[in-house]
């Protein structure tokens, strides 16, 4: 991606807010040990690896918070941890399913 000037972007940072992301034990666990919550955990993890982050709030509280994960660094372990979590498909659109690419695209798959 680098080689090209590509950035990552983040797609829906925070799961959408849904998906049982904000009980998910591994970032309960990770955001008690630093005195965060769980999405400074996972913005951080996001921004520990440059990968940008537009998270979306309406509640300024939240963008104060979403804001305020850059006084801290999650160690090795915790990034690893945070990855294993990763179950190889997406929580919110799955890009490698033809019925979701149709939609999205309006792709012709039988040209
Ligand atoms: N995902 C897509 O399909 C898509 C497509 C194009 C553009 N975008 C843009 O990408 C950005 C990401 O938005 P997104 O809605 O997809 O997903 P997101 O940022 O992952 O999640 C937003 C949800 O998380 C909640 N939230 C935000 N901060 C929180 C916090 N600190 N603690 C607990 N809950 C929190 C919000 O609720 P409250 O508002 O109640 O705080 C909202 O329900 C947006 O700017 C969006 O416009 C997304």
């Amino acid at each position: 991606m680098r080689e090209h000037g590509v950035q990552y972007e983040s797609w829906g940072p925070l799961s959408r807010g849904g998906q049982g992301f904000f009980d998910n034990s591994v970032l309960t666990d990770t955001a008690r040990t630093h005195d965060k919550s769980v999405a400074q955990i996972a913005l951080r993890w996001l921004v520990q690896q440059e990968i940008v982050v537009i998270p979306e709030s309406v509640r300024p509280e939240r963008m104060a918070e979403n804001l305020d994960v850059f006084d801290f660094q999650l160690t090795d372990d915790d990034m690893a941890k945070i990855a294993g979590l990763d179950t190889g498909r997406s929580q919110i659109f799955d890009h490698h399913d033809p019925a979701g690419v149709k939609w999205l695209g309006g792709v012709r798959f039988d040209t």
